[in-house]
């Protein structure tokens, strides 16, 4: 079956109910919401999605409501060709690429979805009301699509956790699924903002991996107390002078609260968030105790 692309909400609907009818119970829909300008760390969700499912649905939509006033909305890159011949490749059923009036209409939206706590610290203490947008926009493409399980990547480390709290908690019957980093050979994390970055802003980039993966050494090592593990990571951090740190955080992995010690029986997570000239980036690693 070739790609099939809607740009309205009403079309997906019609076309996805006469899908299931057709498949007879054998319909599991996997969705990979993105905003488009694909690269490998999507692919890889996509893969994901296509082996598991009867039926897979990707969205490209760059959603304003998740950008603050003086964030990158109108230079996001774009590139929806390229993006289509990407899940055309990939074995992709359906791409959803509707306007931001198909989504939002003409009035500015009244409703929003707000995660308590866990959308208020990290990026969202320095990116405010960004889940709250991404909350919104998710929810609205569940209730469209309605899928089995939604693909998303662990490089937001706090999105997919925020995203699995507000399934739970407005009872959506779909299952959030968390796939590894995907990164370039440097080890910087694969991310559409890397295009913004100058020649020396790509070369320094990689210490964000870099000060990471000296943490895990040392945890792996036995280093459980939280100001030795950062002092490892601001070594490496603040080595790189066109770095701008915007925070690096030792937190419960599910409660996304600071923490002092990495306790053996929990997992923490080590991210961070760090400006090159004005684009921000972010990575984070997972320090899985016994
Ligand atoms: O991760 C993203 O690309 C976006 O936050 C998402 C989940 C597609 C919502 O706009």
């Amino acid at each position: 079956m070739s790609l099939i692309v809607f740009h309205t909400i009403a079309d997906c609907k019609a076309w996805l109910s006469e899908e299931r009818a057709q498949k007879e119970g054998k319909s599991d829909t996997g969705f990979v919401p993105t905003m488009g300008y694909l690269h490998e760390g999507h692919a890889s969700l996509i893969q994901k999605a296509r082996a598991e499912n009867d039926i897979v649905v990707v969205s490209i939509f760059v959603n304003p409501l998740q950008f603050g006033p003086s964030e990158d909305l109108d230079r996001y890159p774009r590139s929806l060709k390229q993006d289509l011949a990407l899940c055309e490749t990939l074995g992709v059923d359906l791409v959803f690429a509707p306007s931001v009036y198909e989504m939002y209409g003409e009035t500015p939206i009244m409703t929003r979805i707000h995660v308590d706590q866990l959308g208020e610290y990290l990026c969202g203490a320095s990116r405010p009301g960004h889940f709250d947008g991404v909350c919104t926009v998710v929810a609205k493409l569940f209730q469209i699509f309605a899928p089995t399980k939604a693909y998303f990547g662990k490089k937001d480390a706090q999105q997919w956790r925020i995203l699995r709290r507000m399934v739970a908690d407005l009872s959506i019957d779909v299952s959030i699924i968390p796939c590894p980093i995907v990164r370039e050979n440097d080890g910087l994390a694969k991310s559409s903002r890397n295009v913004y970055l100058t020649a020396e802003q790509r070369r320094e980039a990689p210490a964000l991996q870099q000060a990471l993966q000296q943490v895990l050494r040392r945890f792996q090592e036995g280093e459980r107390n939280v100001d030795k593990l950062r002092d490892v990571a601001m070594d490496r951090l603040n080595a790189v002078p066109g770095l701008r740190l915007d925070y690096l955080s030792f937190v419960d992995d599910e409660t996304l609260t600071k923490v002092m010690t990495v306790d053996e029986h929990h997992t923490v997570l080590c991210a961070v968030a760090a400006y090159f000239g004005s684009t921000r980036l972010i990575d984070n690693q997972e320090l899985v105790g016994l």
